[in-house]
């Protein structure tokens, strides 16, 4: 580098993470650290007189720019996912059909049919009703009210953010609350009225031209496994200390020191809710019916450093099994490979099974025009809440 700087031929260096071989490196999930290469550009700097450095990685925030030039570990920064480095819709996309976009930012990619901020204002304000505060509701508010619209959101809890909040609360990834902080900012500044603490139903849902459903999804209580189709509830559930992910997350589930998370999901409600508790102190043993864990965030690149995030925290992985029957004190799973079964001492259990979708309002409602949005309809992921508010914001 010395050698190739004292020629003057060099203008700036780019430092990035990792490389073709590791590409979980590459792009580095919410997993890594941040300011990833700070420590090796401060190397670079010393070795170089005439040439600029940039150091790049996981850099996200402004402070973080800034501390990385106010100490001198480079003389330029480069951000390029500044945002939750979540992968899902702009790498894990990429991988999947080429079509880039992005988890919170829908329009990335779609910039030819939804333009770009600040959208277009109405030529006709209406008041709106949102219902459920969670991505769906929060981004469909948002929007309406960067339109013009008069807009009013109801939320059943003291908090907004619905499921995803939850997911805030799992290691690693505050830059989710950071997120909601964002949403609150908006909203004071859109004038977007924020009621908390206010279930609506049918019964008493105040006046508004547009009514927008986003009641998102809940747990299902009663065990059932996509797997064991046998049995429509888990057996033994009647023994108790059975949990969902979002009881662990909410601080609600009382449990022992040994804990099963069985995950139908294969992605981060279950894998993060696991290293959560490993994370505790627990000792874990996560069971997927699938062959390795975390499938579902293989194309994200985070799959296997999740995997070894687990391990190195103690967690015991079982791939390809099932659950034949919980003892309330222990469990009984099944290999799909062989059929044996085996019994484990453990105190309790979390179901990280399929959700299921939660809309307390009839069809059709007199005197309201009601849309529906988000897992209300169909329990998913956070990405198609943000898209399906957007895009409803967009049309009102
Ligand atoms: C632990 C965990 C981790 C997750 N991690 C990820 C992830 O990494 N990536 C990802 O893509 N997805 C993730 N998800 C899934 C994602 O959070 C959900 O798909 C998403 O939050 C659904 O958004 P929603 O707005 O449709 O519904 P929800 O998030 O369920 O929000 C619905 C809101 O409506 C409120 N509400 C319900 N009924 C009423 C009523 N009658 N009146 C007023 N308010 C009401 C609820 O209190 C809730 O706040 C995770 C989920 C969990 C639980
Ligand atoms: C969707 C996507 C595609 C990328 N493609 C490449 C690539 O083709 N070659 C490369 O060297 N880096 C690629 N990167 C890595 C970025 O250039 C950057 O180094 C990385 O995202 C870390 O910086 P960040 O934390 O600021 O996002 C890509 C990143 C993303 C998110
Ligand atoms: S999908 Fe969006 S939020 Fe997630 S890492 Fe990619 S750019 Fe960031």
């Amino acid at each position: 580098m010395a050698l190739h700087d004292a020629t003057g031929d060099v203008d700036y260096i780019t430092c990035g993470h990792g490389g073709y071989l590791d590409f979980e490196r590459l792009m580095p999930t919410f997993l890594f650290p941040e300011k990833l290469t700070a420590p090796v550009t401060e190397h670079l700097k010393a070795a170089v007189t005439q040439a600029k450095i940039t150091s790049e990685a996981h850099v996200r925030t402004p402070e973080n720019a800034e501390s990385i030039i106010a100490s001198g570990q480079a003389d330029l920064v480069s951000i390029v996912r500044g945002c939750i480095s979540c992968n899902q819709m702009c790498w894990g996309r990429r991988s999947r059909d080429y079509w880039s976009s992005c988890l919170i930012n829908p329009s990335a990619g779609r910039e030819w049919e939804w333009g770009s901020e600040p959208f277009a204002a109405t030529k006709t304000p209406k008041d709106v009703l949102v219902i459920g505060a969670g991505p769906a509701g929060l981004e469909a508010a948002r929007v309406a009210a960067e339109r013009g619209h008069r807009v009013h959101i109801h939320e059943a809890s003291g908090q907004i953010g619905g499921q995803f909040r939850l997911a805030g609360m799992q290691p690693r990834r505050a830059q989710i609350l950071d997120l909601m902080a964002w949403y609150e900012r908006q909203f004071e500044k859109l004038g977007v009225s924020l009621h908390l603490n206010s279930y609506l139903d049918a019964g008493d849902l105040p006046p508004a031209d547009h009514t927008i459903i986003a009641t998102g999804s809940q747990p299902d209580p009663s065990g059932r496994q996509r797997w064991n189709p046998a049995h429509p509830t888990l057996l033994g559930l009647e023994n108790g200390n059975v949990w969902s992910p979002e009881d662990v997350l909410r601080r609600e589930a009382k449990l022992g020191d040994t804990v099963v998370v069985y995950d139908e999901g294969g992605n981060w409600r279950g894998v993060g809710t696991s290293w959560h508790l490993a994370e505790m102190g627990k000792a874990v043993i996560h069971v997927t019916p699938d062959a390795f864990a975390g499938k579902e965030i293989a194309r994200t690149s985070a799959d296997m450093p999740a995997r070894q995030r687990l391990a190195r925290a103690g967690a015991r992985l079982i791939t390809e099994h099932c659950i034949a029957r919980w003892h309330g004190n222990g469990i009984t799973l099944r290999s799909f490979l062989t059929g044996a079964e085996e019994t484990i001492p453990v105190l309790a259990l979390v179901m990280a099974t399929t959700n299921q979708a939660f809309d307390p309002f009839p069809e059709t409602l007199a005197g309201h025009a009601l849309h529906r949005i988000g897992d209300c309809t169909a329990p998913r992921t956070a990405p198609y809440a943000f898209h399906e508010g957007r895009k409803l914001g967009l049309v009102l």
